[in-house]
């Protein structure tokens, strides 16, 4: 499907219903206003409000959501200009007696959403959170035999929750289940539109659980059902050991760990289907450093596809990318891009050059993308009120948002149809070539600098991006911050030289192109120069 200019944007209810609906939701696709993650040709969307939405999100603090706190993250919200805030809610906050189920910090933030007009993420902090379990209510702390730690090797205790444990597992996912049948009763409008279970889940300071119950699984035949899903022999009968070699431990934890989260997102889909995720604390993926050296167990990019066979009641498994070098960021974009996984980063860094990456994770596909901690973001302060952070800043995140926002919908579907690409500044490259079929897009790093012959500069700290959607063979919808952009023919022997039919500046309404200017003169000669302020054009090219 073409997205064509000065036409309205494809009638994605209609299409939508030839597409393969992920996650076992066939349910809602008689109700097309359910968010729900369809996929196409290997590619994802998450469907909202009936066609493809883009989480330009925000993640608040952890302890923010609090009526006393609130105020400072609506304010980064709007700030921002993001659609979504992503927001904890936390099994001690909803349950603080057992049984008792408090939600009144959900209905404010129903409410408080609706408001903005702003969509929510709802993370839930139950068993897991970073490796621990220090979100459990105080009444499951006092009964420690309900929620026993891990073993370590050397039989000293870890403090990591072990998956291990019925008890444990029947009380988080009662806690769970009660928050998606209130989210059902509460939301009709589906103000939440994707739910994360648990919080970098796994577990720091140990590989796995060496207790008695641990051991007893771990010395038994591997499931069946996980070596078929890693195209295993099923007929082996060999304990953990004997199949993963060197990899036992570990994948014997991501195992044990994602059953878990499992079933309590199994529980939680019975009462309400939206989209869930696990969001992962990684390992570096260039290196593939030893297990033991990052938290185990949880979905790092080694045990993705155990995570797949263990949790399939979970949609999606989320990179937490707080790396700030472009091999490291890429590489984890393109490991959680996958067929069988759309690309989502709940959670990134909050430092400038971070923000070039939403245009990178956009030509991936990404249904959404979201910087973490964003009511200190705003306010140049830690969200307890300890000291200033001055080295972050909020205004290349906004800037993102303010182009990209208003045309959400269309860099959706774009994304959706495998249409984006993208271009992030190096810190010592400072030119890409991207190629686009008939076309090179020829693309500069630094401050707009009108005239050639002098050498791209790049800008002081590499924060240059360029996002480009391909309309038609010779037509591009282009945007960009502290760059440049010229195109060639592709073919060079040809001897045929780009000519600018026509470059407009506009934006788009109701899913409809709307220029405001055409760019011409010094605005087209010394190519496409693009400062801070958001301007998006649509390009159409020919030769001669
Ligand atoms: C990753 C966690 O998922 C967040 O909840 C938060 O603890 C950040 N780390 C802190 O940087």
């Amino acid at each position: 499907m073409t997205m064509r200019p000065g036409r309205s944007a494809p009638n994605a209810v209609a299409f939508l219903t030839s597409l393969v609906l992920a996650g076992g939701l066939a349910a809602q696709a008689a109700e097309p206003t359910f968010p729900h993650l369809v996929r196409k040709d290997g590619r994802h969307a998450l469907i909202v409000d009936g066609a493809p939405f883009l989480i330009l999100g925000g993640q608040s603090h952890n302890s923010s959501a609090w009526p006393k706190a609130l105020p400072r993250v609506w304010s980064a919200i709007e700030t921002l200009r993001a659609n979504t805030l992503e927001v904890p809610i936390s099994w001690e906050q909803f349950e603080p007696e057992q049984g008792k189920f408090d939600t009144s910090i959900v209905d404010e933030l129903l409410a408080g959403a609706r408001a903005r007009q702003v969509r929510l993420v709802l993370l839930w902090f139950g068993t897991w959170k970073n490796g621990s379990s220090h979100y459990l209510p105080m009444w499951m702390k006092r009964q420690p035999e309900l929620c026993p730690r891990i073993i370590g090797k050397d039989g000293r205790r870890v403090d990591s929750p072990s998956p291990h444990t019925p008890a444990l597992l029947e009380a988080d996912t009662r806690a769970f289940r009660a928050l998606m049948r209130h989210l059902k009763q509460a939301d009709p409008q589906h103000t939440v539109i994707l739910v994360q279970v648990e919080n970098e889940p796994g577990a720091w300071n140990a590989i796995r659980d060496y207790s008695p119950a641990a051991q007893r699984l771990f010395t038994a035949p591997v499931p069946g059902e996980l070596l078929k899903a890693l195209g295993k022999d099923a007929r082996a009968g060999g304990d953990w050991t004997s199949v993963f070699g060197k990899d036992a431990d570990e994948f014997f934890h991501a195992w044990s760990v994602a059953r878990f989260i499992g079933q309590v997102a199994a529980a939680g889909k019975a009462e309400y289907p939206l989209p869930l995720y696990v969001n992962a604390a990684l390992r570096d993926p260039l290196s593939q450093p030893p297990a033991g050296t990052y938290e185990s167990g949880g979905p790092t990019d080694n045990v993705l596809d155990i995570w797949k066979a263990a949790a399939p009641a979970v949609d999606l498994l989320a990179p937490d990318i707080y790396m700030d070098d472009s091999a490291r960021y890429l590489k984890v974009l393109d490991l959680y891009s996958r067929p069988d996984n759309a690309l989502f980063v709940p959670e990134t860094g909050r430092a400038p050059i971070v923000s070039r990456y939403l245009f990178a994770a956009l030509a991936r596909g990404a249904i959404g993308w979201s910087p973490f901690g964003i009511d200190s973001m705003v306010q140049g302060a830690h969200a307890t009120g300890a000291a200033p952070a001055s080295d972050l800043t909020e205004e290349p995140f906004a800037a993102n948002y303010r182009v990209i926002g208003p045309m959400m919908r269309e860099i959706a579907q774009l994304g959706f149809e495998g249409r984006l690409r993208a271009a992030v500044e190096e810190k010592d490259d400072h030119q890409q070539v991207i190629a686009l079929g008939r076309w090179q897009a020829v693309v500069t790093f630094g401050p707009p600098t009108f005239g050639y012959g002098r050498s791209p500069q790049g800008n002081p700290e590499p924060v240059g991006r360029l996002l480009i959607g391909q309309l038609g063979e010779n037509e591009f919808l282009v945007t960009g911050y502290l760059c440049r952009v010229d195109f060639k023919v592709a073919d060079a022997a040809s001897g045929a030289q780009r000519e600018f039919l026509r470059v407009e500046e506009g934006r788009y309404e109701g899913g409809v192109f709307r220029p405001e200017r055409i760019w011409n003169g010094d605005e087209t000669d010394w190519a496409l120069n693009f400062g801070g302020t958001a301007q998006v054009l649509r390009v159409q090219l020919g030769s001669f």
